[in-house]
C-alpha cells in the first residue's frame, strides 16, 4: 500500500537539483544567467498582456468605473499569494514552482494536483494569450490592407454564433470538407509555433527578447496614459457602480486573468543567478508596477468613453479611435501594434515555464524521463518544450477565448490558495519543532530533517483574534446587505415560485466559502495561525467562489482526469515509491 502523502525534503530537492536531471540523458544543470532586473521584466512580460490589452474591455462594461475597485482587490489577494510563493521559492529554489511547494509542504498526491493544476495556468492560459494574440494580430494586418480569410482567425464557435460581421464572414465562406466547415485560428497556432523555437533555443535568447518586449510595451503604456489622461471626462466616472457590487464581481476572472504571471518567474529559479534574494523582490516588483499601471488604466479607459461602449475585444485603441481625431487614431495604431508585443510577450514566458514544471515532475518519477531531459547544446528542456508548443498550438486553433480564461483563472486561483496553505504548514510544522525537541520531519528516507527554512520570511502577525473577527463582521454585513437575508440566501425558487437545480448550483461555492471561512477562523484561534497567509488564502477562495459554478465544474473534471492518471502512472513510478515515509 503506498503512502500518496510522502513528502520530499527541501535538502534532497536542491541536491537533486544541483546535480541536473536525473533520467541519466541529461547534460547538467541549467544556465544561471537571470538576475533581479531580468526577472522582474520578466514578471512583467508575464503580468501585462492579454488581460488589460483586451479582456479588461468587457469586464469594465460590467462594472463600469468601479471596475477599479476589484483590481485593486485582487491585487491585494496577489500580493498574500506573492509573499507565500516569495517564502518558498527562497526557500526551496528549484524549477517546480507551487509543484515543488507543495510536495515539501503536503505530500505526493497534493503536488501532483498542482502540477496538473498548473498545466490550466501555463498551457491553457497560453491558449487564451495566443487567441488574443490572433485577434490584435487580424486587426493590425487589416489595418495595413493585408486580408487573412476570418475562416482563417477565430475559433468555430465564434464563427457559428456570428454575433460580429468577421464571424458572419467566416461562417458563410468557409469551405467545407466532409460536410464539416474548415474553421480555425492559424494566426494563434504560428505564434506559438514561433514562441516555441526561441524557447527552444535557450534562456539567453529568451531573456533577450523577453527585456526587448517589455520596455516596448510599458513605454507605450505611459504613452497611453499620459495621452489618454487629455481625454478624461469625469462625468464618465458617474455613476461609479452602474450595476452594482455584482457588476464588478462579474469581472472577477478576467480582471485575475490579466495579474496571472508573477509567480511564474519562480518557475527559472534553477537559472536564476541568486534566486533566495532576487525571486522575492521580482515578484513583488512587477507585481506593485503593474497594480499602478492596471489602475491607472482602468480609470483612464472609463473615463475615456461611457463604460457602456467598452464591450470590446480591444478596449485600449478602441478608446482612442472613438475620439475621432487624427492624433488620437493615430495612438490607436500604436496600441494596437503593441498589443501584439504585449502578448507575445506573456506566451514566451508562460511557454518557458511550463516546461520547467514537466521537467520537475519528471525528475520525481511522476512523469516519463523524457520529460526531464535537457538538450546537450541548448541547455533547455527540450522533449517538454516541444511537447508545450503542441498542446498549446493545436487547441488554440480550434478553442474559445471565454472559456479558457476563465479556466486558467480557476486553476491559478486553486495554485495559489495551495500555496498560502502550504505556508500556514510550514509555519505549524515550524512551531512543533520549536516546542518539541526532536518533532523534526522524517524525510523519504527515513531521516530526521530539520523543518525547512527561508531566507525570506513574511512578517509574523498574529490572527488569533482578527480573522474571527473578520469571519463575524463577514456575517453582520451578509445578512444586513444581502437581500431578504438569510432567507433570501435560501430561497431557492425561481420567478414562477419553483424549486430550481440552477439557482442552487449556483449559489454552492457561496456555502463552501462560509464553511471555508468558518473553518480557517475556528483554527487561526486555535493555533495562532500567521495573518498573511491567512488572507491569501480567504482572499483567493473567495475569489474562485466569484469564478462560476460552471467553471468549477469543468475544473474538477479536469482533477480527476488527472487524479486518474496519477493511480495509473505516477503512484508505482514515484521516486519515492517503496521508501519510509512520516
Ligand atoms: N496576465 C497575463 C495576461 O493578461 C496572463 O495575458
Amino acid at each position: 500500500m503506498q503512502n500518496i502523502f510522502r513528502r520530499k525534503s527541501v535538502a534532497h530537492i536542491l541536491k537533486e537539483a544541483a546535480e541536473g536531471h536525473t533520467d541519466g540523458h541529461g547534460a547538467g544543470s541549467m544556465n544561471k544567467v537571470l538576475g533581479v532586473r531580468d526577472l522582474t521584466f520578466m514578471g512583467i512580460a508575464a503580468i501585462v498582456g492579454a488581460g488589460i490589452f483586451s479582456t479588461i474591455g468587457k469586464a469594465s462594461f460590467d462594472g463600469g468605473p468601479g471596475i477599479v475597485l476589484l483590481f485593486l482587490f485582487v491585487s491585494v489577494a496577489c500580493g498574500f499569494s506573492a509573499l507565500c510563493y516569495a517564502e518558498f521559492a527562497s526557500m526551496v529554489p528549484v524549477s517546480g514552482s507551487a509543484y515543488t511547494y507543495s510536495y515539501v509542504a503536503f505530500g505526493e498526491v497534493i503536488a501532483w494536483i498542482i502540477g496538473w493544476d498548473l498545466l490550466m495556468e501555463y498551457a491553457i492560459g497560453n491558449i487564451a494569450v495566443a487567441i488574443s494574440w490572433s485577434d490584435y494580430f487580424t486587426t493590425l494586418l487589416n489595418g495595413f490592407g493585408l486580408h487573412i480569410p476570418e475562416y482563417l482567425t477565430m475559433d468555430y464557435w465564434t464563427a457559428k454564433d456570428m454575433l460580429s460581421p468577421e464571424a458572419k464572414a467566416a461562417w458563410l465562406n468557409a469551405p467545407t470538407i466532409g460536410g464539416l466547415k474548415v474553421i480555425c485560428d492559424l494566426p494563434a497556432f504560428l505564434i506559438t509555433f514561433v514562441i516555441t523555437a526561441i524557447i527552444y533555443v535557450g534562456i539567453k535568447e529568451s531573456k533577450r527578447s523577453t527585456n526587448a518586449m517589455v520596455i516596448l510595451k510599458m513605454a507605450i503604456i505611459v504613452l497611453v496614459l499620459v495621452a489618454g489622461a487629455f481625454y478624461v471626462q469625469p462625468a464618465n466616472w458617474e455613476p461609479f457602480l452602474p450595476n452594482g457590487i455584482g457588476g464588478v464581481l462579474s469581472g472577477t476572472a478576467a480582471v485575475f486573468f490579466s495579474y496571472i504571471g508573477f509567480d511564474a518567474i519562480s518557475t527559472t529559479a534553477e537559472e536564476c543567478r541568486n534566486p533566495q534574494r532576487d525571486l522575492p523582490k521580482a515578484m513583488f516588483n512587477s507585481l506593485i508596477i503593474c497594480t499602478i499601471v492596471y489602475v491607472l488604466i482602468a480609470l483612464v479607459l472609463t473615463g475615456m468613453v461611457s463604460y457602456k461602449e467598452l464591450n470590446v475585444g480591444d478596449p485600449l485603441a478602441f478608446v482612442f479611435s472613438a475620439m475621432h481625431n487624427k492624433y488620437a487614431n493615430y495612438i490607436a495604431g500604436v496600441v494596437a501594434v503593441s498589443a501584439v508585443i504585449a502578448t507575445a510577450s506573456v506566451l514566451l514566458v508562460f511557454q518557458l515555464g511550463q516546461p520547467r514544471i514537466w521537467m520537475s515532475m519528471s525528475r520525481d518519477g511522476l512523469l516519463p524521463p523524457i520529460f526531464a531531459r535537457i538538450h546537450p547544446k541548448y541547455k533547455t528542456p527540450s522533449f517538454s518544450t516541444v511537447l508545450t508548443g503542441l498542446v498549446v498550438g493545436i487547441p488554440a486553433l480550434f478553442l474559445n477565448l471565454q472559456v479558457v480564461v476563465d479556466l486558467t483563472s480557476v486553476g491559478t486561483l486553486f495554485a495559489f490558495v495551495l500555496v498560502c496553505g502550504g505556508i500556514l504548514r510550514l509555519q505549524q510544522q515550524r512551531k512543533k519543532a520549536m516546542h518539541l525537541r526532536g518533532a523534526d520531519i522524517i524525510d523519504e528516507h527515513g531521516e530526521k530533517e530539520k523543518v525547512p527554512e527561508s531566507k525570506f520570511k513574511i512578517p509574523y502577525i498574529n490572527s488569533k483574534w482578527i480573522v474571527p473577527l473578520m469571519f463575524l463582521v463577514a456575517i453582520m454585513l451578509f445578512l444586513k446587505y444581502y437581500p431578504g437575508g438569510l432567507s433570501g440566501f435560501f430561497d431557492f425558487k425561481d420567478d414562477k415560485g419553483v424549486v430550481t437545480w440552477h439557482i442552487i448550483r449556483e449559489k454552492v461555492p457561496y456555502l463552501i466559502f462560509t464553511a471555508v471561512f468558518a473553518i480557517t477562523a475556528i483554527f487561526s484561534f486555535l493555533k495562532d495561525f500567521s495573518l498573511v497567509p491567512v488572507l491569501g488564502f480567504l482572499c483567493c477562495s473567495y475569489l474562485l467562489c466569484e469564478s462560476g459554478t460552471s467553471n468549477w465544474e469543468r475544473f474538477l473534471i479536469w482533477l480527476v482526469i488527472g487524479l486518474v492518471i496519477y493511480f495509473l502512472y505516477g503512484i508505482k513510478r514515484s521516486k519515492l515509491a517503496n521508501k519510509p515515509v512520516v
